[in-house]
């Protein structure tokens, strides 16, 4: 009788752990129908926060760079990144020659952690003081003449109000970040005044969003590139857009009738996306509520913790294992790399997962039959994102007339239609180093456009485009452009 008891118990356990993974399941779901109304509500969105300033939450916003790098540029210039855990320096050197490969040199640096939420004196010291070091070991490599001021091109990967292509003032922060006394303020200026205390004669010759530099690089490289999506620690896209469609700033001429748009997509909200309860949790728990909504359903700072958010979840409705480790309530331990190897684990007894739930969540002797329900819920959640990120790039395409919808002719099959070549950059390691998330990306891609129009769309990972791609506008945007080729 105890033995009968107890298999009830378990199989009434079971239940409810499957009960919750089904809600997963339904919450998440992203079928191709929801996904087109989310392409459409991109689209209607872009139109609004092109529209009138505050007319979305979509920000669109102006950079100031009408023309694209394509490969005459000349000289050497540097490159800043800083947006995510790690801060970047690049010395570039170009060539002039489209065929001639770029060179570059990097320095990573992780961002100390307590700098991402102190003042700005402190953060850009550190930032001037690192930028110090790489060039003091630079020797005479750098093929500068000893009269010519170093030039950079600072990519600051976060939503900037711009009043030129070298200067603009930090609207908000994200992905974790929080300096008070940064916002509204010149980001450049701060930049510049920390070199100055560090004695760096140095220039800042464009500020660029992340976007921006990776649309820069992708051009550089391919002429067709329209685009570029970045999905790592956060997420968020840019294009080109025709100079008269950006009605908010009447009068804006620029020689190419062009201009990069930084839509800031991350910050992009429609009813029709998938939100589950645990979203409204991340999301009410983050340091900036009802912000990045669809960043906090996309990016790595956060699909990890969507996940645990789930497993607590399990854990607590079904009493599964007994009491829970303490671990599994901390925000943000498991980190996004840690659920990809979860889903990834493709040995026969989820080795890899039973490590990563002992070793980082504290729960020793997971069963086989859960350590697979842990998987589908990566599986759940990375799919949605995937495919959300997909619809959020044909939203683009379609507002830009290259999502096979129009121009279509005669007998009006979609088929018929004459698609332009259209390459979108890409970078982010959701992206570039997680597989499965990839492929459930161009699935979706598939599905939405279908495959005729889809093989049209080309998505080319740029690497180091956020960095190198700053470097290419600092010297489109040279003060010595007399002797670099634009
Ligand atoms: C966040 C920032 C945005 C950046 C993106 C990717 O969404 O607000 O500016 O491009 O992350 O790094």
């Amino acid at each position: 009788a105890v033995a009968v008891g107890r298999r009830i118990r378990s199989r009434g356990k079971w239940k409810r752990v499957a009960r919750v993974l089904r809600e997963v399941e339904e919450g998440c779901e992203g079928s191709v129908g929801r996904l087109r109304q989310v392409v459409d509500a991109m689209a209607v969105e872009m139109h609004a926060g092109l529209a009138s300033e505050g007319g979305s939450k979509l920000k669109m916003l102006l950079t100031y760079v009408h023309t694209l790098p394509n490969g005459t540029e000349k000289g050497t210039y540097y490159a800043l990144h800083l947006g995510s855990t790690d801060f970047r320096a690049l010395r570039v050197h170009l060539h002039g020659q489209q065929s001639s490969v770029l060179e570059h040199e990097v320095e990573q640096q992780p961002i100390p952690q307590h700098l991402m939420t102190s003042t700005s004196k402190d953060l850009f010291d550190f930032i001037a003081s690192s930028l110090k070091e790489f060039i003091e070991k630079e020797g005479n490599g750098s093929e500068l003449s000893p009269d010519r001021r170093r030039e950079l091109g600072f990519t600051f990967s976060f939503p900037v109000k711009q009043m030129s292509v070298s200067s603009g003032i930090l609207i908000k922060w994200t992905k974790g970040f929080s300096i008070v006394d940064m916002v509204r303020i010149d980001v450049p200026a701060c930049l510049q005044e920390a070199l100055a205390r560090k004695e760096l004669d140095m220039r800042v010759a464009a500020l660029v969003n992340d976007t921006v530099g990776t649309l820069a690089l992708g051009h550089y490289h391919d002429s067709d590139t329209v685009a570029s999506v970045i999905i790592g620690t956060g997420t968020n896209a840019c294009y080109l857009e025709r100079v008269d469609g950006i009605i908010k700033c009447q009068g804006l001429l620029t020689t190419s009738g062009y201009m990069v748009v930084n839509m800031e997509w991350g910050n992009f909200w429609s009813s029709h996306l998938p939100r589950t309860s645990y979203d409204i949790d991340l999301d009410s728990e983050s340091p900036n509520p009802n912000d990045q909504g669809f960043e906090k359903m996309i990016s790595g700072m956060y699909l990890g913790d969507i996940v645990r958010r789930v497993i607590l979840r399990m854990l607590l409705e079904s009493d599964i294992l007994g009491p829970i480790s303490s671990k599994l309530s901390m925000p943000f331990i498991l980190r996004t790399p840690m659920m990809a190897a979860m889903h990834e684990d493709d040995s026969p007894d989820l080795r890899e997962v039973a490590r990563i739930l002992k070793d980082i969540l504290e729960i020793p002797q997971v069963p086989l039959k859960l350590r697979k329900v842990v998987v589908k819920v990566c599986d759940v959640v990375t799919r949605r994102a995937a495919r959300l990120a997909a619809a959020g790039i044909v939203g683009i395409l379609k507002k830009i007339g290259r999502d096979g919808s129009g121009g279509i002719t005669g007998g009006g099959r979609r088929s018929d239609v004459k698609m332009k070549r259209t390459v979108v950059a890409v970078e982010g390691g959701l992206y570039s180093g997680y597989t499965l998330f990839r492929e459930y990306l161009h699935e979706a891609l598939n599905e939405i456009l279908g495959e005729d129009i889809a093989k049209h769309v080309i998505l080319k990972v740029t690497e180091d485009g956020s960095g190198i791609g700053a470097a290419l506008l600092a010297a489109s945007h040279s003060s010595y452009n007399v002797d670099t080729a634009k």
